[in-house]
């Protein structure tokens, strides 16, 4: 499986077998992101436009995203905002660095992961939504310094949290280098039949 190593930490695909630990890591941020159960986490990979972990050397998980593309089953409230609202954008569902390992640039690099191969893809936008009310000022000044703005807001019926959703365009976060191979090999299209 190919993998991209940033400084003190590797970037790959994740496998059906490491779900469960970052369903683990997702879980302990039940309030930033929503808690899933097992099933509901294995549906958002297995319809997940990019779903890639950040590992460090021993093999431990340090970070995770999830994002949706623009096609295929809408999870949630807010990806359906997203998808009513601007439906040409890649969505982040989910985002989450250990707090030990916080502030090193995983979320950038996996925000740069998913930019590149979203462009590589014809994709040329992002979006996510981030608490207001309970409140996410890390998050929030997160992606205002990644160049997101504030596409709109809403209550998600669900739990009464009060969403900001955010946009940002991908060339400016996308990293050096093509980015396709971070894609799931189940997700990629299959290489054109020699003539
Ligand atoms: C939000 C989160 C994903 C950021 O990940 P991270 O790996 O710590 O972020 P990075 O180290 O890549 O930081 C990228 C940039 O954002 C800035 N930034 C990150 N957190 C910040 C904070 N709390 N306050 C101000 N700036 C911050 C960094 O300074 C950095 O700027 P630079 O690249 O110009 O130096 C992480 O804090 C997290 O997982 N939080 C808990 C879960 C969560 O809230 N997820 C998002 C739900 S919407």
């Amino acid at each position: 499986m190919a993998d991209r190593a940033v400084a003190g930490f590797t970037l790959r695909p994740v496998a059906p077998a490491e779900q469960p630990a970052l369903l683990a890591l997702n879980n302990r941020h039940d309030g930033p992101v929503n808690a899933l159960t097992a099933p509901a986490f294995a549906s958002l990979c297995a319809d997940a436009f990019l779903a890639v972990g950040a590992w460090d050397a021993r093999g431990t998980l340090l970070g995770l995203l999830v994002a949706l593309g623009p096609e295929g089953p809408v999870h949630g409230p807010n990806h359906g905002w997203m998808r009513q609202n601007h439906p040409e954008a890649v969505y982040i569902d989910r985002i989450v660095v250990e707090p030990a390992a916080q502030g090193m640039g995983i979320g950038r690099a996996l925000y740069a992961a998913l930019a590149g191969v979203a462009l590589e893809a014809g994709l040329g936008r992002l979006g996510c939504e981030v608490n207001l009310d309970p409140p996410n000022p890390e998050s929030l000044a997160f992606h205002a310094r990644l160049g997101f703005t504030a596409g709109g807001q809403a209550t998600d019926p669900r739990n009464g949290k009060l969403v900001r959703y955010l946009l940002a365009e991908a060339a400016p976060l996308a990293g050096p280098g093509p980015a396709h191979f971070l894609r799931s090999p189940a997700k990629r299209p299959c290489p054109a039949a020699p003539r």
